[in-house]
């Protein structure tokens, strides 16, 4: 598989099959997807690997705080910013609309959206949950390295048959998951990752993002 190939078929998944991952495969994504490049070759990042009994313990442990905290808390940083502007907001929202139409769910059934929602705690189903922190003292350079580890791990995947979701949503937990996987305070919980088969059978799965044109992003001078 090539690069371009890796890129096109990579997308969120949010169904896997339960089918496990071998230790190994992951090890091998893990070491490879750390040749990502960073400012001062800091390579601030660092991952949390959950696999079988492990994983399952943290979607326990989450779906028992879920009884006092159905939400979660709020995250130790802005998932987004408070006031998200034009043309962010319209993408946001557009992506929710398409992807809760996939799962056939309407607007108006806010129970149903947040079970869907939900399943973001329960790694969709996928066999392995990652879990990426940054040291505090990082700054916005750093995140941008984590960001370019994390898409390297969701492009090696794609060399294995595998798929991935990356998950903010794990931020509103950072709390149960410090304690659990005993996160130094140093630490901030940055977002998890589900990887696994995809169900190519879940309808939610067939969601293709979009993407804005060329010319909305790029700035050529010649
Ligand atoms: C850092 C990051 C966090 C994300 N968090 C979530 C999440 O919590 N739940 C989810 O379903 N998708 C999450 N996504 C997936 C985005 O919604 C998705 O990347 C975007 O809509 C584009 O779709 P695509 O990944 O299929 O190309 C996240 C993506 C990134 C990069």
């Amino acid at each position: 598989m090539n690069v371009s190939d890796a890129i096109a078929t990579r997308k969120s998944v949010r169904a896997f099959r339960p089918d496990p991952v071998p230790r190994e495969t992951v090890e091998d994504i893990l070491s490879r997807a750390a040749r990502a490049p960073s400012g001062g070759n800091l390579q601030p990042w660092k991952v949390y690997v959950l696999m079988g009994g492990a994983r399952d313990e943290l979607v326990r442990r989450v779906a028992e705080a879920r009884k006092t905290h159905p939400m979660g808390e709020p995250p130790e940083y802005h998932i987004y910013p408070p006031h998200l502007t034009e043309p962010y907001r319209t993408r946001r929202f557009r992506v929710g609309e398409q992807m809760y139409a996939k799962y056939g769910i309407p607007r108006e059934d806010k129970p149903a959206r947040l079970r869907a929602f939900a399943r973001n705690w329960e790694f969709f189903g996928a066999p392995v949950g990652m879990i990426f922190t940054i040291a505090r003292q990082m700054q916005q350079g750093q995140w941008a390295d984590l960001g370019m580890f994390m898409e390297n791990i969701m492009l090696l995947a794609r060399e294995h048959g595998l798929h991935s979701c990356p998950q903010e949503a794990w931020a509103v937990w950072h709390r149960v998951i410090r304690e659990y996987l005993s996160v130094p305070e140093s630490e901030m919980v940055f977002c998890g990752m589900s990887l696994g088969y995809a169900d190519e059978s879940a309808p939610v799965n067939s969601l293709v993002s979009e993407r804005a044109a060329l010319d909305e992003f790029a700035v050529f001078r010649e």
